[in-house]
């Protein structure tokens, strides 16, 4: 049993010990099917969702029309952090993701921090977005048939913050289900999904531009710095739940083709993609509509369909955003979920979570029993959580593996120089540590309740470790032990 040998390494050697960047390979394996555009559309499709359509109602009255500055800002943050992760999936392209990262290059313990970290941004956002859809769903049925579902199957029974309660909130666990059963018959076939459902989002979110431009007045610009640093900062921290998403590219390193080129030439694309849509939208939103609108409590629920409303004084172009928010969300929450599967998958084979998490059927080469208990798990959430106390938890969760990515090329960088990287972060090291330093400054932005309910998950998740992980490590089974260790791997 593992035990035996862990028994012969002290607490102090087990936490710091780092996994051998060639011990990856071996091991149950999944199907390399992704080609780079897909992989590209990946990153797009966790990225673009909940965020945009609804985001300006939230930021506008922080930052006012200088919203463009927070999305460059928060849009720089993502950037820079997805930078670092093309340098890191080029030289360890496997699908554990940070946490695969950390594991290689910080040690045992901070692998765990980071998983912590990512079961937030993957496991949590997922439901969170899931309820969101929920919501747009309703939305939609409403204008196109003048009907809903009841309170009751729509909301948790957890109060939300308008005190509306209900039983179950079925459409987001029934969501979590679909993603579950696409996951199950296949990658592939969820990427042919996915790339539908972005193309659908991109053309809706164009339709949006496209029409606000119509309407563009250059004096909903004046007064630009009115809201000073503390509101773009504000702004910059709410926005940043939008980026949120670039770096599910970097879970699926085990099933692409070539993946040290397409790993960073797709977590390139998707970033390029998804700031010129984000920032065109906000320059059409604005132009289209005052600052001081944003901020009227009718346009708060209605987002960006609203503006097309006034606008054009028909519902046609709403509705058919509303459809494209519902489809977008969709793609959110099936590219999450596979991002955290893949990364318990990671987990499952390091031996930090039971081995059945790394088992893959024969048949569909996906992990099934990972991903059934991810589903069941988002969706125990996604049915009785309101939204509303997840969002901030899933940046902190976010912006702290962003920073331990920062770091990881940084000692990579150090203590293994002569590691093979298609990709290299331009500029180091001032990048990397750049990214540490926006990373920082966006997390200054949020509240110290966030802070405190990361801190009791983090001592879960830690607890768990010292109980029961330290001691399964597939290291201490000498399962990498012929592997030969790098002069820099050596802790
Ligand atoms: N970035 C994703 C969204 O906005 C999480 O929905």
């Amino acid at each position: 049993m593992s035990d035996r040998t862990s028994v012969a390494l002290s607490l102090s050697d087990q936490l710091w010990r780092r996994k051998p960047i060639a011990a990856q390979k071996g091991g149950p394996e999944l199907q390399r099917s992704f080609g780079t555009f897909q992989l590209m559309l990946f990153g797009v499709g966790a990225t673009v969702g909940t965020g945009i359509f609804f985001v300006l109602q939230e930021a506008v009255p922080d930052a006012g029309p200088a919203v463009i500055v927070a999305f460059l800002v928060a849009g720089v943050a993502a950037g820079l952090s997805a930078i670092c992760y093309a340098e890191v999936a080029s030289a360890i392209p496997v699908s554990g993701s940070t946490y695969s990262y950390a594991y290689h290059s910080l040690g045992e313990f901070m692998a765990m921090v980071v998983a912590a970290c990512v079961l937030l941004e993957y496991g949590v956002s997922s439901a969170a977005v899931a309820v969101g859809w929920s919501g747009y769903l309703n939305e939609l049925l409403e204008s196109l048939i003048g009907w809903h579902l009841p309170d009751a199957l729509s909301y948790s029974p957890i109060p939300y913050e308008d005190n509306t309660t209900g039983i179950v909130n079925l459409p987001a666990v029934a969501l979590v289900m679909m993603c579950m059963v696409l996951l199950i018959r296949g990658a592939s076939e969820s990427a042919r999904v996915n790339t539908i459902m972005v193309m659908i989002k991109l053309g809706v979110l164009l339709m949006f531009v496209v029409i606000g431009f119509t309407a563009f007045k250059s004096d909903h610009f004046s007064g630009f710095w009115d809201s000073g640093a503390s509101g773009i900062s504000a702004a910059a921290a709410t926005i940043f739940f939008s980026f949120i998403g670039l770096d599910a590219v970097s879970t699926a390193g085990e099933e692409v083709r070539d993946p040290q080129r397409a790993l960073p030439r797709a977590i390139m694309g998707a970033l390029f993609v998804v700031i010129s849509i984000y920032v065109l939208v906000a320059l059409a939103g604005v132009g289209a509509q005052p600052a001081e609108k944003f901020s009227d409590p009718e346009q708060q629920d209605a987002g960006l369909s609203k503006i097309l409303f006034d606008i054009t004084g028909n519902h046609v172009s709403g509705t058919i955003l509303a459809a494209g928010a519902v489809i977008s969300i969709f793609s959110v929450t099936l590219v999450t979920v596979y991002g955290q599967t893949r990364i318990l998958f990671a987990m499952g084979r390091d031996g930090m979570l039971p081995k059945r998490f790394s088992a893959v059927n024969p048949r569909t080469l996906t992990p099934t029993f990972n991903t059934v208990v991810v589903a069941i798990v988002v969706s125990l959430i996604a049915g009785f959580v309101p939204a509303d106390y997840l969002w901030d938890t899933v940046s902190i969760g976010t912006l702290i593996a962003f920073i331990v990515v920062a770091t990881a090329v940084l000692v990579l960088r150090r203590t293994q120089p002569d590691l093979e990287r298609p990709f290299r972060v331009p500029g180091y090291p001032v990048l990397p540590l750049l990214t540490i330093a926006v990373c920082v400054y966006v997390l200054s932005g949020l509240a110290a309740v966030t802070w405190i309910i990361f801190a009791c998950w983090l001592a879960v998740v830690l607890a768990f470790y010292l109980l029961w992980g330290r001691h399964h490590a597939a290291l201490n089974r000498g399962e990498v032990a012929d592997t030969e260790v790098p002069e820099g791997d050596r802790s």
